[in-house]
């Protein structure tokens, strides 16, 4: 299968690191000038050159905007006033005993994870539709589904990403948009690392804590390994592109087959 978005804008939000970076670096190499995002500058100096020296020829450009913020947003529409991808995956997660989480804190997992999405769909969806051609996409996680004892409060935020991806989805019916959300597993990233290895701090190498977690916390899990953040960004531009046309308002699973249900 060819996917090619050559003449076509995609934003990646939270793409310094981890599964953003990897989606920005695909989209990259699938043609698309490729929209990075983070809040700092180096951290996107060095994400931008590191796509520049993979992927010869990528037209990459970044923005630092704090997407969990309407100034944010703003700052990206006014840096990236039309685009045909938008990738919602910024997210921000933590282990706290559900009964200890304060309001502040639920407030700002719900601005962080889902209200920026939303406020980024409100600002580019209706210039997708008028063009007639656009892809939204929001990173969930497999805790969308099976809420986490010890992150309710982010998984709380994963679900209502679903709900908020149908929803959106609905209100493009017909006219060349589709949103859909993308649902990971543990994946390996640098955040997954640290807290992996302060889960187990018994293990002598990362390989062998990595084992020990899924035997212990994600025993469901069908591969057996963590997810390699390609394995979601893949999945991820199949979803953005001209290919998926009838994929729309879907939870889509990524999560190295955790998830016991038969459907999402
Ligand atoms: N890793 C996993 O196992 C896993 C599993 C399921 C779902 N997910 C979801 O996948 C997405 C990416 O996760 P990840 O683990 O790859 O994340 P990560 O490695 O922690 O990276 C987060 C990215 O978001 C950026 N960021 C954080 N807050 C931001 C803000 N307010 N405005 C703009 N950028 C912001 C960070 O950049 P700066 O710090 O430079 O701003 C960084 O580029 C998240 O939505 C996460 O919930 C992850």
């Amino acid at each position: 299968m060819h996917i090619d978005f050559t003449g076509r804008t995609a934003l990646v939000t939270g793409s310094t690191l981890g599964i953003g970076l990897a989606t920005a670096e695909a989209f990259a190499r699938a043609g698309a000038r490729t929209v990075l995002n983070g809040r700092d500058e180096a951290r996107l100096k060095s994400a931008a050159d590191g796509i520049r020296a993979r992927v010869p020829g990528a037209d990459v450009v970044t923005v630092a905007a704090d997407v969990s913020t309407a100034e944010g947003a703003r700052a990206l529409l006014e840096a990236v006033p039309e685009i045909d991808v938008l990738v919602n995956n910024t997210g921000i997660f933590a282990s706290t005993p559900v009964l200890e989480i304060q309001d502040e804190e639920w407030r700002r997992f719900f601005e962080v994870n889902v209200l920026s999405g939303v406020r980024l769909a409100r600002q580019y969806m209706p210039g997708m539709m008028e063009r007639g051609f656009g892809r939204i996409v929001f990173v969930s996680s497999e805790t969308a589904i099976d809420t986490p004892l010890d992150m309710v409060h982010y998984g709380m935020t994963k679900t209502a990403l679903l709900a908020v991806a149908s929803g959106l989805a609905k209100a493009a019916a017909g006219t060349g948009v589709t949103v859909n959300s993308v649902l990971p597993g543990p994946t390996h990233t640098e955040g997954i690392e640290e807290y992996i290895t302060a889960l187990i701090p018994e293990a002598e190498t990362f390989d062998a804590a990595q084992r020990e977690f899924i035997a212990r916390f994600r025993p469901t899990s069908l591969i057996q390994r963590l997810i390699r953040p390609s394995e979601v960004a893949d999945l991820i531009v199949f979803t953005s592109s001209d290919r998926a046309s009838a994929t729309t308002g879907a939870a889509l699973k990524v999560e190295g087959g955790t998830l016991t249900s038969l459907t999402p």
